[in-house]
């Protein structure tokens, strides 16, 4: 099966962006253990970051006809996008919306989710691990799906 994985604005950060919050692991380590992970469940994956939201919404456009799930951190994008909303519905792809952090319990400006409504599920608060999780929920609806990943 094949996994389109998109990072939002300021995931290129990581790792020196406020490390209390988001941790230390950069983006190239996070990216690693994503690619890491598909291959292991026999999945592959393309897997890329914009700070733009044309550009994200651009990268959904050209790879929703090679994808079979999207896995989107929209980042800043996720509270007000309507933009990516649109074009995570547009895609028809099965989206899971993941965040590092859990966003319920921070600023309340970030408790808003504008594109939630268009994923299937929402996944937070656990660091590089809500990705992880993520691919593992993929895989295991498509095996459930009787699709052969
Ligand atoms: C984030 C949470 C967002 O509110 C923030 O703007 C981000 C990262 C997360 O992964 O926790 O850039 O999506």
């Amino acid at each position: 099966m094949n996994i389109l994985v998109i990072h939002g604005p300021n995931l290129n950060f990581l790792g020196r962006r406020e490390p209390e919050t988001y941790g230390r692991m950069t983006l190239k380590q996070l990216n690693a253990l994503i690619i890491k992970r598909a291959s292991r469940k026999k999945a592959k994956v393309r897997v890329f970051q914009s700070n733009c939201e044309g550009a994200i919404i651009d990268l959904i456009a050209k790879n929703m006809d090679w994808a079979d799930w999207l896995i989107i951190n929209p980042a800043a994008f996720t509270h007000y996008s309507y933009a990516i909303r649109d074009a995570i519905k547009a895609s028809g792809l099965p989206a899971l919306e993941v965040h590092l952090t859990d966003i319920s319990k921070r600023e309340p400006f970030r408790k808003t989710s504008v594109t939630a409504a268009v994923c299937v599920k929402q996944i937070k608060g656990m660091g590089h691990n809500s990705y992880l999780s993520a691919l593992d929920f993929c895989v295991a609806a498509a095996e459930k799906n009787g699709k052969k990943s």
